[in-house]
C-alpha cells in the first residue's frame, strides 16, 4: 500500500508537525511503511516522557508494524522504563502482536497489582487473544499468578466481556477461586427438580440481581439493556420452556442457538479470529469466510487465501458459570428467566 513518487520527505516533516494528531498518525505510516529515515523520529517518541500519550502510543505501534519484527528488540528495552499505567497497557498491546508471550506475562503482572479499570483490562485482553498462542500465555501466565478471588472474579467478569474467552482460561480463573466449571452431569431428572425448585422458591427479583452480577448481562440484553453477544432474552419465557431453558443455562454446548455457531479462524499471517459463522454475498461467491466480530458486531470477510485453519469453537456461552452460583441463587436466576416476557 506504499505510494509511489517522493513522498518521504512530506511524511518525515509531518512527523515533526506541533499538532499531536498529525505527528502521530505519520509515525504509524512511517512504521507500517517501514521507512528506514522514519526509524530515529520513531524511537525518540516511544521512548520520550515529555510526548502525549496519543504520540506515544502511535509510535509503539509503529514499532510494533515494522516489517519482520524489527521493532520488537525497542519495545522489550520500553518495557523496563518508567510510564503511567494507561501508556504500559498500549505498550504490552503492542508487544502482543511481534512477542505475544513477554507480552502474556507482563499483563498478568498488571492484573495482579490491580489497578485497571474495566475497559483497560477488556482492551488488553483482547489484544492478546487477537494472538496466535495468546490465550495460551495468557493462560500460563495465569495459572502461575498470585490473583487474590476477587481479582479472579473480576478478570473472569471482564474476558466474559471480551466474547474470546476460551473454556480453558475460564477454568483457571474459576480454580484460582476454588470452583470447578465442569457442568453436572446432563439428566432429565435433574432439569425436572431444578426446575421445580425454581418454581417453588426461586425469587424473581432477586434472580434479575444474580443476572447482572454473575455476568449474564455482558452478554445478553433484556428490555434494551445488557451486552450483544449473546441472544437478546427480553422475551425468553415465552419462547423457551423452562427445561430448555435451564439446558442452556446449564449445558450451553447441548444445543448451539442457529446464528450463533463459534468458530475460530488463525489467518495465513497468525492472527486469530473468532466470531460466529455469517453468510455473505461476497464470501458465497468467492468461497471465504464471513465471521461477525461479537463485540464490536462488524462483519469480517475473509478471502478463501488468507485463511490458514479453520476451528468449530465451542459455544462462546461458557460452561460452568452456574458452579460459581449458591443453590439459591440458581433458583432465582431460573426463575427470573422463566418469567421473562415481551415489553
Ligand atoms: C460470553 C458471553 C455469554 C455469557 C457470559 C453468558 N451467555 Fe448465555 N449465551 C451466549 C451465547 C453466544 C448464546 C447462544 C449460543 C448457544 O446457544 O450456546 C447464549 C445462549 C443463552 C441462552 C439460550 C437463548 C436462546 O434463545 O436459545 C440462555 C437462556 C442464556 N444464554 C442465559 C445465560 C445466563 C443466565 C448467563 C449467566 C449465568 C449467560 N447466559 C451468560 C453468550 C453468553
Amino acid at each position: 500500500m506504499r505510494p509511489t513518487g517522493d513522498w518521504q520527505p512530506p511524511l518525515l516533516a509531518l512527523a515533526d508537525s506541533d499538532i499531536d494528531e498529525v505527528r502521530a498518525a505519520a509515525l504509524l505510516l512511517a512504521g507500517a511503511w517501514d521507512v528506514d529515515a522514519g526509524k530515529a523520529r520513531i524511537y525518540d517518541a516511544a521512548g520520550n516522557s515529555d510526548e502525549s500519550v496519543l504520540v506515544r502510543t502511535a509510535a509503539f505501534r509503529a514499532l510494533s508494524l515494522l516489517e519482520e519484527g524489527k521493532g520488537k528488540d525497542g519495545l522489550l528495552e520500553l518495557t523496563g522504563t518508567q510510564m503511567s499505567l494507561a501508556l504500559r497497557i498500549e505498550l504490552l498491546k503492542s508487544l502482543s502482536s511481534v512477542d505475544v508471550n513477554t507480552a502474556s506475562l507482563q499483563a498478568v503482572d498488571l492484573l495482579v497489582g490491580g489497578t485497571m479499570t474495566t475497559d483497560q483490562q477488556q482492551s488488553l485482553l483482547t489484544a492478546l487473544l487477537s494472538q496466535s498462542g495468546g490465550a495460551e500465555s495468557l493462560n500460563q501466565g495465569l495459572n502461575e499468578a498470585p490473583l487474590t478471588k476477587t481479582q479472579a472474579q473480576t478478570v473472569f467478569s471482564n474476558l466474559l466481556a471480551t466474547g474470546q474467552a476460551n473454556q480453558n482460561l475460564l477454568s483457571t480463573l474459576a480454580g484460582k477461586m476454588d470452583v470447578s466449571t465442569e457442568p453436572p452431569e446432563y439428566s432429565e431428572s435433574l432439569v425436572k427438580t431444578l426446575k421445580k425448585q425454581a418454581e417453588r422458591t426461586g425469587d424473581v427479583n432477586r434472580g434479575g440481581t444474580v443476572f447482572k452480577a454473575f455476568a449474564c448481562a455482558a452478554c445478553h440484553r433484556i428490555s434494551g439493556k445488557g451486552g450483544t453477544i449473546g441472544p437478546d432474552l427480553t422475551g425468553l419465557g415465552t419462547t423457551l420452556s423452562g427445561e430448555r431453558i435451564i439446558e442452556e443455562v446449564i449445558w450451553p454446548n447441548r444445543q448451539v442457538k442457529e446464528g450463533f455457531t463459534s468458530l475460530r479462524v488463525i489467518t495465513q499471517d497468525g492472527q486469530v479470529l473468532q466470531g460466529f459463522e455469517r453468510k455473505t454475498k461476497r464470501s458465497e461467491a468467492e468461497g471465504g469466510l464471513a465471521l461477525l466480530d461479537p463485540q464490536t458486531q462488524d462483519v469480517i470477510v475473509l478471502a478463501q487465501e488468507d485463511v490458514d485453519e479453520v476451528h468449530k469453537a465451542a459455544s462462546v456461552m461458557p460452561e460452568g458459570l452456574t458452579n460459581l452460583l449458591s443453590p439459591q441463587q440458581l433458583n432465582d436466576l431460573l426463575a427470573f428467566l422463566m418469567k421473562r416476557q415481551n415489553d
